[in-house]
């Protein structure tokens, strides 16, 4: 079910000129139209906080980057009303996984691998985590259709416009600005400003985030192509297909890579060189070699699209804002696009801070709460950079059981190549070594634990006074299914004999949901007059029988573990909140409470604290 969002502003009122000033004004400044930035400005517009985007080119990105969407990103931009204008672009999950490893595309198979949830006992959990497959759309369609949505609902877009430099005091940010048209300079009065200006980023620079690891530890080049493989790929549909050849254990992803960008007749070529050297001289004649060579055909027809060098990363920031700016996406973290995992945590990271600055700037929340964009973000940055990197250092149990990495020429390397085949107990100790670390991949190609699993520990989480429970599978491979307070909110199939629908369709990105069953039915009666008292957005969702949302499958039972008359709290980006076991003997007070601290409100100017005290302390509940 495709939830369709309002269009909230024409545009004209997402700004102001107070007359003779100069100076535009807004509630939120967005630097960058990339993932972060197109998104941020999309999720804003949807909470109806007027917003500009501004971005230094005249067009949005111009090589297809990222491509791989995961079922996370899906679930979001499901909820942002846009996930069937994505898919209607994307290539389909089926033809996203027979990962193959060979010594060029036209050659020898090493062995093949389905990912992303495509091998039969990886697609069930895969679509009973989500009611979001992942897909696969180059970021060149992804970025335009989070624009344009965006624009739509209220963002300003300023392309050819470049952010100069900032300074921000109590009420707000003043953001210097120059137009590339007309060589104009201008300012931006802006309540918050976000930085989503990529992995160079002047506003993270600016503000001075604390950055670890380092940048440029190994040399990638891409080449982008037309060509027809058809006959190649066609029988083993993937997205990726890795090539080990000579030359293929440097740098780069660590592998040689071919990648699809359009099935099957434009593709991506990701191939390495050795940093501390001298960079590769890359022309189209040199271009057009490599293709060759990875794919296996002398005189294969290529017509070249581009080119370029560019360096991986290995570092992250371990706080993401100061005062009024806050940076998101490849600004706060940097990695090889192994796992691709960089423009898909982009869009969570914008995820995560829209619906906190939108509340506080509705006034509905105190600014503390912002600070818990640092708190539960930082790790998820730090986490993702060391698994990326890890995914390319994966490849070397790889090369070292087919005997390749120390071959000093390229006549050894293909020579090595071969010892896979032989009859002998070295051979055959190879074949094993070799599927054990082509099975092991599955910790960059089927790990629905690093991409669905974010789990949230701060101020704008409040635990149940339990421990969260432990998990008995690999925590990479495998998501934790639980509504523990801080995990994201479980999918289960719910409806009516008219409709079906997630619970992420039905928990709305714009407030807060609560769910409970028929004999909850207090929760539901107390939200009222929250949602009243606090002036937010509170829909309470009864389960069960007779009521507009039943639990047709009984997958919501299995999942919530708490009793039929306990109560799960979801935050506007679907992570839990707050659960309670079972009825309390003030659920008003209860939700009044967990809310206002979840919101950062203060509890005395809610005349809160006694109710507060009385509701948290004694039934464990506090932080
Ligand atoms: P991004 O770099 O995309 O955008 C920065 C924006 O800021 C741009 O719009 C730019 O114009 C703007 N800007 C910069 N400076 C400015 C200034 N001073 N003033 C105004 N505007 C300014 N990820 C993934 O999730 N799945 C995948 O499959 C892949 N695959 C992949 C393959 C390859 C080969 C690469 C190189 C990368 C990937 N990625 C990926 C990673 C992905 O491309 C990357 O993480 C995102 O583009 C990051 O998005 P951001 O919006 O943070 O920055």
């Amino acid at each position: 079910m495709e939830v369709v969002m309002p269009v909230f502003n024409d545009g004209i009122t997402a700004t102001a000129r107070p007359e003779g000033t100069g100076i535009v004004t807004t509630d939120v400044l967005i630097v960058g139209s990339g993932p972060a930035g197109s998104s941020a400005s999309l999720f804003l517009s949807n909470q109806g906080i007027p917003n500009i985007m501004i971005t230094k080119y005249r067009w949005t990105a111009h090589t297809p980057r990222a491509h791989i969407t995961n079922q996370r990103t899906m679930e979001v931009l499901r909820d942002a009303g846009i996930e069937g204008q994505v898919l209607a672009e994307a290539t389909p999950h089926e033809l996203m996984g027979d990962t193959v490893y060979c010594e060029s595309l036209a050659g020898e198979e090493i062995g093949r691998r389905p990912t992303w949830g495509t091998r039969p006992d990886r697609r069930a959990d895969y679509e009973l985590a989500s009611p979001s497959m992942p897909c696969d759309i180059p970021q060149t369609l992804l970025e335009p259709i989070m624009v344009k949505n965006a624009a739509m609902r209220g963002t300003q877009v300023q392309f050819s416009t470049e952010y100069l430099s900032h300074t921000q005091d109590a009420d707000g940010v003043s953001v210097q600005v120059l137009n590339r048209l007309t060589g104009h300079e201008y300012t931006i009065r802006a309540k918050y400003l976000i930085g989503a200006d990529g992995a160079r980023s002047k506003v993270a620079a600016d503000i001075e985030l604390p950055m670890e690891g380092l940048m440029d530890i190994d040399g990638s080049m891409n080449i982008t192509f037309k060509a027809d493989l058809t006959h190649l790929v066609k029988h083993r549909p993937s997205i990726l297909y890795w090539v080990f050849n000579p030359g293929s254990n440097i740098g780069g992803l660590g592998a040689g890579l071919i990648r699809m960008v359009r099935p099957w007749n434009e593709w991506l070529i990701c191939w390495g060189f050795d940093i501390n050297g001298e960079p590769p001289v890359l022309d189209n004649a040199e271009a057009i070699r490599i293709i060759r060579k990875l794919v296996g055909v002398a005189d294969l027809d290529v017509e070249i699209l581009g080119y370029s060098l560019w360096g991986n990363n290995e570092q992250w920031a371990t706080h993401l804002q100061k005062g009024r700016v806050f940076c998101a996406g490849d600004a706060i973290h940097k990695h090889p696009p192994s796992h691709g995992l960089g423009s898909n945590t982009s869009i969570q990271d914008s995820y995560n801070l829209a619906w906190k600055l939108a509340a506080v700037i509705r006034g509905q929340a105190g600014p503390e709460l912002l600070d818990t964009y640092s708190t539960e973000r930082a790790p998820v940055a730090k986490q993702i950079v060391n698994r990326a990197n890890q995914s390319s250092r994966d490849y070397k149990p790889i090369f070292d059981a087919l005997g390749v990495t120390d071959a000093a020429t390229d006549e050894e390397f293909t020579q090595k190549l071969q010892l896979r085949k032989e009859n002998s107990p070295e051979g055959a100790a190879r074949r094993a070594a070799l599927r054990a670390a082509l099975d092991a991949k599955d910790y960059e190609f089927n790990a629905q634990g690093t991409e669905i699993g974010q789990f949230y520990e701060s101020t704008a989480v409040v635990t149940d006074g339990g421990e969260r429970p432990a998990r008995t599978e690999d925590e990479l491979l495998h998501h934790q299914k639980s509504t523990f307070p801080g995990l994201r909110l479980p999918h289960a199939w719910l409806g009516n004999a008219k409709s079906k629908c997630s619970t992420h369709d039905i928990a709305k990105g714009t407030g807060f949901t609560i769910f409970t069953g028929i004999t909850g039915q207090a929760w539901a009666d107390a939200a009222v007059n929250v949602a009243a008292r606090l002036g937010i957005e509170l829909k309470a969702v009864v389960i069960g029988e007779g009521q507009e949302v039943q639990d047709l499958y009984g997958d919501w039972l299995r999942q919530r573990e708490v009793e039929e008359d306990g109560v799960i709290l979801v935050r506007p980006d679907k992570h839990i909140g707050w659960r309670a076991h079972s009825m309390v003997q003030d659920p008003k007070a209860a939700l009044t409470a967990v809310l206002a601290e979840i919101l950062s409100v203060g509890l005395e100017d809610c005349d809160l604290a006694e109710e507060a005290e009385a509701v948290l302390a004694p039934a464990g509940l506090g932080r």
